[in-house]
Parts: structure tokens; sequence; C-alpha cells
């Protein structure tokens, strides 16, 4: 792919540099050669850095396009579902009706996790965040899948990546009924994907529970929308994690850990907690100018983005599922009114316009699990469990290509030059 090149010009020296094109999106100039020539890039926050070639998933950030494996995430969120786009994302090809019922089957029969696993939950504290107990609990995964697990086998691979995903549901729901001190509930296999998450939360043995098609057609979008987004974060920490060798569950298990924190995808947990903070209406111009303020640390959660600016995709269709689930719910929450009245000052203000703040995906997200009942807390499981099968797509991909290394990056040295060293009487 390299048809040109760039000429770094540094002190004495002239170095050729390739310039790669891929089927879209920037052009990158390989700098694996610099280093033979005595220098490093610097690019802390990696804001201009392609850490690996991919064709998973491609984000047009000025244009506001999302596309899983070249199918854009408006259509996919409109006329898919998630076992769909999670075959697609990994087989990179969308599944025929034979191949979706085989696949259906396959990931069902996964759901279910080794009866020990309960026991892990006994050590947590019943208040226990259920971010901490899935991150304890998906590592955990590794103490069983571990002897007959060779990751150089794509077929091996494949068959960790179904079960991540076959089983984040069900991880997931058990940290919810551990906080709340109701009884797991065990997958069933006459439920979809969605069903069977909402069954596990909500359903207790003294009844049945009724799944609102509505809510599991609402909660399968989110699965959607949040399944995969190149390399953010939380993906670059699994393909960094993964790039050693490392065991797959302990893998995700670092993709948890990072997915945790409130700048990714700990947002929406975040935006909610905010919601309350302002609570009335009329003090969100306080907020609003706290935002601004360049002295106060304060954000506004569910605003901005790293790669989009100009607006989320995402939250384009999250959104209008939100206002679906309001109206089909008959919801009138004060604090979705306050979520609804911010989110038009934040459109309307030239601040946000000219920093490019828009309310990201999690900014709707929040809203519609709040309003189907999930506690604030159990958010970001909900997002982690919808992107297992981004994490398991890269991990999948990254060592099924030729030449695959570990993760090394190198950095700007600013510490002491050589010292010496004085040995103490002790
Ligand atoms: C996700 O990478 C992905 O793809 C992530 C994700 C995925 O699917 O994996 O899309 C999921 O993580 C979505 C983002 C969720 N995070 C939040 O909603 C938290 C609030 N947002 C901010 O923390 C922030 O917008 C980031 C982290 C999302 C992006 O930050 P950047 O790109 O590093 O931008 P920046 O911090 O350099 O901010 C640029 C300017 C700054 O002002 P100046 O210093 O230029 O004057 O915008 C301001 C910031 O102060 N700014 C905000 C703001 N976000 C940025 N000001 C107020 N509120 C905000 N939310």
């Amino acid at each position: 792919m390299a048809d040109n090149k760039a000429i770094l010009k540094a002190g004495d020296k002239e170095v050729e540099l390739p310039i790669l094109s891929g089927t879209a999106g920037h052009d990158v100039i390989d700098i694996r050669s610099l280093g033979t020539n005595g220098y490093f890039t610097y690019d802390p926050g990696f804001m201009a850095t392609g850490s690996c070639e991919s064709s998973i998933t491609y984000i047009d950030g000025a244009k506001g396009i999302l596309l899983h494996r070249g199918y854009s995430i408006e259509e996919l969120a409109r006329d898919a579902d998630y076992i769909e786009v999670v075959y697609m994302l990994l087989h990179d090809k969308t599944p025929n009706t034979e191949e979706y019922k085989a696949f259906k089957d396959t990931i069902t029969r996964h759901t279910l996790v080794h009866d020990q696993v309960n026991n892990f939950f006994r050590g947590f504290r019943r208040d226990a965040h259920p971010m901490a107990m899935l991150c304890g609990t998906v590592g955990a995964m590794s103490s069983f899948y571990h002897d007959d697990l060779n990751i150089n086998d794509p077929e091996q691979r494949l068959r960790s990546a179904y079960r991540l995903v076959a089983k984040m549901p069900t991880l997931v729901a058990m940290c919810y009924k551990y906080n709340i001190g109701q009884p797991f509930v065990y997958p069933r296999n006459d439920l979809s994907y969605a069903e069977n998450f909402l069954n596990m939360m909500f359903s207790v043995p003294a009844e049945d529970y009724k799944i609102s098609p509505a809510v599991a057609k609402a909660v399968d979008r989110i699965f959607i929308l949040h399944a995969d987004h190149e390399q953010n974060a939380s993906t670059s920490t699994v393909r960094l994690a993964g790039s050693s060798g490392a065991n797959p569950y302990a893998c995700i298990a670092a993709g948890v850990a990072s997915l945790w924190g409130p700048a990714h995808g700990g947002a929406n947990e975040a935006c909610l907690n905010m919601l309350e903070e302002i609570g009335t209406v009329d003090r969100i111009p306080e907020f609003i100018a706290k935002a601004k303020d360049k002295a106060d640390p304060f954000r506004l959660m569910g605003f901005g983005h790293r790669v989009y600016k100009n607006f989320d995709p995402r939250a384009t269709v999250m959104r209008e599922s939100c206002h679906e689930v309001l109206a089909e719910l008959n919801i009138d929450d004060p604090l979705l009114n306050v979520a609804m009245e911010l989110e038009r000052i934040a459109l309307s203000d030239p601040y946000f316009a000219e920093k490019k703040l828009f309310p990201n995906v999690d900014f709707y997200s929040g809203i519609v699990l709040k309003a189907i009942g999930i506690p604030t807390n159990m958010f970001t499981c909900i997002f982690a469990l919808a992107r297992t099968v981004g994490w398991v797509s890269h991990w999948h991909e990254m060592l099924s290509q030729p030449g695959q290394k570990i993760g090394r990056p190198r950095q700007l040295y600013t510490g002491e030059a050589q010292r010496s060293y004085n040995k103490i009487d002790k």
C-alpha cells in the first residue's frame, strides 16, 4: 500500500518514510524505521497515532460516520439485531438465515457459567461496585478456560470469543443480583439475547417476569450501538494485553477495567449522577458555567468526544430510541426533563458549538437505561457487556495478523542524567 513518501528532515538527517493508504480515512506515515535513525515519535494520548491495521470498524469524526465491516451504524441499529452484529464483527460478513440461526444457538448454549463462579461473588461486599465485581469475575473465568486454550489456533480463539460474548450478560446480571441480595437467575435457552439479559436481571423465583418487547428492542439496540468503536481506550487495552499472548479472559478483564473510567465507559453513570446533582432545570445554567470555567475541572458528562467533532451517529440513533422508550413506557421523570433541557441549552450555546461538544452516545443511553429501571451503577457493566464483542474481535484480528508483535511503546525521558549512588550506613 506504500505509494508515496514523507521526508523527515531532522538535524543533519533526512529520513524517507513510506505513506500508507487504507480503504478510507487518513493515510498513515509508517515510522517503523525511525528508531534506527535515532528518533521516536511523541504522542501522549495517541491523538494522531495509528496503532495497528484493522478492517473491523471505520470512523469519520468530521462527517459523523461509523461503519462496522462497511455497514453503517444507522442501518445496523434499524434493521439488524445484536447477534447478527456479533457474527458480522467476528466473521467479516453478515450471516444468512441458516448461519444466523446456528450462531444464535451456539451463543445461547454458552450462556451458562461454571457453577463455581457463584462462589467468587461471596468474597465481595454486598455494596461492591458492579464494575469491580465484573472485573474480578471476568478475570477469574481465565481459571476455568486456561489449559485447553491455544490462542494461536483461530478456532480456539473464536470459541473463547463466543464464550465471552455469551457469558457476559450472565455475569453482569449476577453482579446486579448480588448487589440487591436476590438469587442469581439462570439463563434460558428459549429467550433472545436481550430478553435473556432482562430476565436474568429482573425476574425473581417468586413470580413470572413479563418482558416488554419495546424494552427488549431498546436494550438490543443499546448493545448494537456500543458493540465496537475502533481503537478506543478499552479496545487498545485489550490489544496491548493480548499482544503478550495473555489469556483472553484476562485480556477482557483489562478492557473492563479501562472502560470503567468516567472519561470513557463510565460516562453514562457519571452523566446520570451529574443530572441528579443538577436536580432541577433552573440549576442548569450554574453547571453550564462550571463546564466553561477553565479553573473548574467539572465537565459535562455525556458531552464531547475525542474523535467525533460534529456529532456521534450513535447518539442520533440513541436519541430516537430514548424518546421512543420514554413514550412507550409513559415516563415523566423530572431527571429526564433536566436531561432534555440540558441537551437543548448545550446545543444552542456557542461555547459548546465552538468546542465541538455535543451529547454523545453515553448521554442518551444513560437516560434509556434509567427509564427501563436499570440502576445507575450498572450502566457501565452494560456498556462492557455490549463492547465485549468489539474487544474479542480486535483481539482475534490482532492474533491472526502475520508478524504480530508485543506492543512496547517508547518514551521521552526527562528524568535525571546518570549520577553516582552514595551508599549509606544501614
Ligand atoms: C466514550 O474513544 C471512543 O471511541 C470512546 C467511546 C467508545 O465507544 O468507546 O466513544 C465511548 O468514551 C464516549 C465519551 C464519554 N466521555 C464523556 O462523556 C466524558 C465527558 N467528555 C470529556 O471527558 C471529553 O469530551 C472526552 C474525554 C470524551 C474527549 O476529550 P478530548 O478529546 O481529550 O478533548 P479535550 O479533553 O482535549 O477537550 C477539548 C476541549 C477542552 O477545552 P480547552 O482546553 O480546549 O479550552 O473541550 C473541553 C476541554 O476542557 N471539553 C469539555 C468537555 N469535553 C471536552 N468541556 C466541558 N464538558 C466536556 N464534557
